[in-house]
């Protein structure tokens, strides 16, 4: 597995966390940055992993800011994209076995790095159940193409 990974200033310190938890699990994974507490804007980093995980070169995104939701909101503008943002566990795994969410959303200023690292890891350990959940995929990527937006 192949995950992209990047952050605003809001979200450095976590995603630097997440990265260590890749490299300890031994999963490649790429850091698009950022790469210092120094301001950006969400929309930037959030961008480069969508269309990185859209492209198909990378299976899945973890994206980091402030409160998760700036990069998921962005991300989500993606076509393919189905990023979700998750603050327990329960929602990491429910976000791959029913949503199949090829991109993970995390908050710096809501959770702790414990949490985080717990959420990561089901999120990484989950696999989409299929089933009556694909139909549902489908009708995402329906509404994908009723506003003319390409859908993998
Ligand atoms: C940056 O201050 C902050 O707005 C950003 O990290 C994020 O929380 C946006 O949703």
């Amino acid at each position: 597995m192949k995950i992209a990974i990047a952050s605003d200033h809001g979200g450095f310190r976590l995603k630097e966390e997440v990265a260590g938890l890749l490299s300890e699990f031994g999963i490649e994974y790429k850091d698009f940055g950022t790469f210092s507490e120094a301001a950006v804007d969400y929309p930037d980093l959030a961008l480069i992993v969508a269309e990185a995980v859209c492209a198909g070169d990378f299976d899945r995104g973890i994206l980091c800011c402030g409160t998760g939701i700036g990069v998921s909101i962005a991300a989500n503008k993606v076509p393919g994209i189905r990023a979700a943002l998750c603050h327990d566990t329960f929602s990491a795994r429910a976000a791959r076995e029913h949503n199949c969410a090829n991109i993970l959303t995390l908050g710096q200023r809501v959770i702790g790095a414990g949490l985080a690292r717990d959420i990561v890891t089901t999120w990484l350990e989950a696999e989409f159940q299929g089933g009556r959940h694909a139909s549902r995929i489908e009708k995402i990527k329906a509404i994908e193409q009723k506003y003319n937006r390409c859908s993998r």
